[in-house]
């Protein structure tokens, strides 16, 4: 009788850990649905390649390119670029916006190379662009999508998302969540003493995206400035002894000396690769729900975003801010995906 309670409890667990071990996995390998709206940029070839060697848990449905580091035919040559060496060619690229939404252009060519990608030759790929605009793909997309389906990873200005949101304001309905590049608190900014670029290049834009009320994820200068190359860390890169392994290595080791100098940190910043860790491994991150405010009056707070870490003002919290975060735990992800590639 003893005996056979007992093969009765031992049975019951045995399902339930079946249950959770297979809720766990099909949790693992869920794939997710994802846009990247980006303006290469070093970083943000370094993301793409990260994200494009990550097919087990992103679907990247598209890349979307817009005007930022440097002017909109060269950032969209090089997403097409880093298509090519991903192996990626499949992957549509649509070209978007040119200049933002109210403010006058500005680039990055002092950091990026007049080319946006340093440290390397550039060609011209031989695939082209998709045929139609970033924007209106943006529209079509969301608009038609399954509900809160399809992620958007912004790694530049947020000019492509708010002129699809003004355009048709329902397409909020495919957006699952939106992880942004940009913002500084702790840190202080990048381009100003309070703003960080991708915010300052494009703030108008930056409050059309807060005023949706979509699901927002901050991934600002507070965290990628802890996420600090080191000699040592980009030679596990370049020991690959890949394609991939020696451009971001040579990209790299040209794009961090800038930051190295002016900030006097012990090495540099892959700001946008950050955003494409944090979906592939949020635990390497930490960071906390908070009320975000974009300034964009004219002064010397202009673009900066105003993140009520300790809810002084006990307001709505609207964004998700990531603060902290593991380098090394970055580092070995990234050098573990470019792995993969040819
Ligand atoms: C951000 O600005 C750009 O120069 C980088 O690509 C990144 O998206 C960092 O401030
Ligand atoms: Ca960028």
């Amino acid at each position: 009788m003893q005996s056979c309670r007992q093969f009765v409890v031992q049975l019951i667990r045995s399902v339930a850990l079946l249950a959770i071990f297979s809720a766990t996995a099909a949790q693992a390998v869920e794939k997710r649905n994802l846009i990247i709206d980006t303006d290469p940029g070093a970083d943000d070839v370094v993301a793409l390649l990260l994200a494009l060697a990550s097919p087990e848990e992103l679907n990247v449905m598209a890349i979307t390119t817009v005007a930022g580091n440097v002017r909109i035919d060269k950032t969209s040559r090089n997403a097409r670029l880093a298509r090519e060496w991903a192996g990626r060619e499949e992957v549509p690229v649509y070209a978007g916006a040119g200049r933002p939404l109210v403010r006058t252009p500005i680039y990055a060519e002092n950091i990026h190379g007049k080319e946006g990608l340093p440290g390397v030759e550039v060609h011209e790929p031989k695939k082209g662009l998709a045929e139609g605009n970033a924007v209106q793909y943006l529209v079509d997309t969301l608009k038609k999508a399954a509900p809160h389906s399809i992620t958007i990873a912004m790694l530049g200005p947020q000019t492509n998302l708010a002129l699809a949101l003004v355009q048709a304001p329902e397409i909020t309905q495919g957006i699952k969540e939106v992880v942004v590049m940009g913002g500084a608190h702790f840190n202080g900014g990048n381009i100003t003493p309070v703003a960080e670029f991708n915010l300052y290049a494009d703030p108008d834009a930056a409050k059309v995206v807060l005023a949706s009320g979509v699901k927002l994820t901050y991934v600002p200068l507070d965290v990628t400035h802890k996420i600090l190359t080191s000699e040592q860390r980009l030679r596990q890169i370049e020991a690959l002894n890949n394609q991939a392994g020696k451009l971001v290595g040579n990209i790299l080791n040209e794009y961090v000396k800038a930051d190295m100098v002016h900030y006097g940190l012990p090495g540099g910043p892959v700001h946008d690769a950050s955003v494409i860790a944090w979906l592939l491994k949020p635990e390497l991150f930490t960071g906390k729900q908070i009320n975000l405010v974009i300034d964009s009056r004219e002064g010397p707070g202009f673009g900066q975003t105003v993140a009520d870490w300790y809810d002084t003002l006990g307001q709505n919290k609207n964004v998700f801010w990531v603060e902290n975060g593991d380098a090394q735990g970055f580092f070995d992800l990234l050098t573990q995906r470019l792995a993969r590639l040819k």
